[in-house]
């Protein structure tokens, strides 16, 4: 690391520190001095609360095919047939990496132990009980704090990007990041020869979603305005049974408990699945989560239930430790009540365009993991390839990013804070972040239309321009630049929903129930695209 006063430089800027960007941090640290940060602490990611498990075949009765037909199913048509290939092919060597690295997964008297969940035709999802998220995070920060040549930076927010277009240089290239050190309050100008954004998803646009607080968006919106490319935002995944409890904020119900025979129910006992479709729960998520929306509208109900009740107490606690005691830490006994659950915000499958190497439309910047759109999960994401697309992708960009022949850094100007106070009203930002996830969830859900989306792209409007006049007078705080990244990145999901006029996947809109014959991808280009 070379330092003055508020100018940091790294070979390799790596912002974002789950899954997506450990990996490709441990894998270019042995030979590049790489820099990774976290707006919150190092642990604080959509990664540690992922529960299921990670998708791969490890089964002799499972096959390459099996997986990528399921993925290229549940895909309805978008999924890129050669990125399916490459990540289930690379499937068994990412798990393998990941044990070498100690992760800790469940083994039974067979070896390690493999569940099931929707739309898998077979047992390959490998798991550390029902906390597979929290292993592999705590194992992987482990070694990436103990390794001399990675710096960690938490507490700090990147801003934006600093690109030569940005610099009036000729070639195109990114140079790193603007990123507010939030415990000083100091924007850091931190220079790099390649830049990874691995930010994570946008679930907190919406009011009710399953992701951490992290997940605003901010390497999409960052990318989008340094230039790039944009692709299937309207694919935003609802988790089909979050947990419906007043004192329970976004706690996920496995979809492996599904998997292991979980049945939902309506209050009166009813099972409603078989009814829906002929996998009944086992179908993929969007066939369940409308499914349920569906149950939810027509009955009036606030939630529906998922009985695991005919399990018993002991598999439950030995296979579901963590769900058993939280639940019972709310009242709920498992072993003996229905879990009431709800569909909720969860995984934004559209994201930055990128390549079979990570490589973004701007050269020096690559995306990686949620905030990326690698051609993967299509219309809708099949459970538990995201951590599997993270670590292939992220093994798949170092040595992209380790072939690159080494440049120098150009001579970066410092953050203009010249011409800006501090905010007179904070409540305005309160008001605005409430405002857009309550309409994201009304207007924009799992059921859309042509006038709830006209609706919030209004809104969407009348936000930006406020936020934008807000940002050009006032200090830059925590709050303000993930409301900003949050209403673009509204922006973006609500521009590819209105320009999709079928329902494929995730997206199901009334004006256009129907699926046209032929697939799709909405693409955004910035310059092109009318704000
Ligand atoms: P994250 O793990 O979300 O990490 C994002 C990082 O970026 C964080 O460090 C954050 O601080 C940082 N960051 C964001 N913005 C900035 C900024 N402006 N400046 C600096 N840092 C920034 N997937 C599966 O495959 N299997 C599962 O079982 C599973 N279960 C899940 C359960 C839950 C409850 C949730 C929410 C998700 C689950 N998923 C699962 C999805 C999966 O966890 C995520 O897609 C994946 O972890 C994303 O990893 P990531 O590295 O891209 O981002
Ligand atoms: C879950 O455990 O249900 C989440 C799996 C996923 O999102 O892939």
């Amino acid at each position: 690391m070379t330092k003055s006063s508020s100018h940091l430089s790294f070979d390799v800027l790596v912002i974002g520190s789950g899954l997506a960007g450990q990996t490709v941090a441990l894998r270019l640290a042995d030979r590049l001095r790489v820099a990774i940060l976290a707006k919150r602490s190092l642990d604080d990611t959509a990664t540690r609360w992922a529960q299921g498990g990670i998708a791969a075949v490890l089964d002799s009765a499972d096959s390459i095919e099996a997986h990528i037909q399921d993925t290229l199913i549940a895909g309805a048509g978008l999924c890129d047939e050669k990125v399916t290939r490459y990540v289930v092919e690379n499937g068994r060597k990412a798990i393998e990496w990941l044990i070498a690295q100690g992760v800790p997964f469940t083994r039974d008297e067979h070896g390690y132990h493999l569940t099931r969940e929707g739309g898998h035709s077979a047992r390959r999802v490998i798991h550390v009980a029902d906390a597979t998220g929290a292993a592999v995070q705590e194992t992987l920060s482990a070694r990436v704090r103990a390794h001399p040549n990675i710096t960690v930076l938490e507490q700090h927010l990147a801003i934006d990007l600093i690109t030569a277009a940005k610099l009036g240089l000729p070639e195109s290239h990114c140079w790193g990041a603007y990123v507010l050190d939030l415990a000083h309050q100091r924007v850091l100008t931190i220079g790099a020869q390649n830049t990874v954004i691995a930010t994570g998803g946008a679930g907190k646009t919406y009011l009710y979603t399953t992701n951490p607080d992290t997940a605003t968006g901010d390497g999409i919106a960052m990318a989008w305005r340094a230039g790039c490319r944009v692709a299937n935002m309207e694919f935003i995944q609802f988790h089909p049974t979050c947990l419906y409890h007043p004192q329970a904020k976004s706690f996920l119900i496995t979809e492996a408990m599904r998997g292991e025979g979980g049945i939902l129910r309506l209050p009166d006992g009813t099972r409603f699945m078989p009814r829906h479709d002929a996998r009944a729960e086992l179908a993929p998520r969007d066939i369940v989560a409308r499914a349920i929306d569906f149950e939810m509208k027509k009955h009036g109900l606030d939630c529906v239930y998922l009985d695991v009740t005919h399990k018993g107490e002991a598999f439950l606690r030995s296979h579901f430790p963590n769900i058993y005691a939280r639940c019972m830490e709310l009242g709920i006994d498992i072993a003996r009540q229905p879990i009431p659950v709800v569909p909720a915000a969860h995984y934004t499958c559209g994201g930055i365009v990128v390549d079979l190497c990570a490589r973004t439309d701007i050269p020096g910047l690559y995306a990686l993991g949620e905030a990326a759109c690698t051609g993967l999960h299509g219309a809708n994401r099949l459970a538990s390839n995201s951590l599997l697309e993270c670590v292939v992708f992220g093994a798949a960009a170092a040595e992209d990013i380790l072939r690159a022949p080494a440049v120098r850094i150009p001579a970066l100007p410092a953050w203009d804070e010249s011409r800006v106070t501090d905010a007179d009203e904070e409540v305005v930002i309160a008001h605005n972040w409430d405002e857009l996830r309550r309409f994201m969830w009304d207007y924009v859900g799992i059921v859309r239309t042509n006038k709830r989306l006209e609706r919030a792209m209004h809104r969407i409007r009348l936000l930006e321009r406020e936020i934008d006049e807000f940002y050009a007078h006032f200090r830059v705080s925590n709050d303000l630049i993930e409301l900003r990244n949050l209403v673009l990145t509204a922006h973006l999901i609500v521009a590819c929903a209105m320009r999709r006029k079928e329902s494929r996947g995730l997206h199901f809109s009334r004006d256009y129930p129907e699926t046209l014959p032929k697939p799709k991808n909405t693409v955004l280009t910035p310059r092109r695209h009318r704000r």
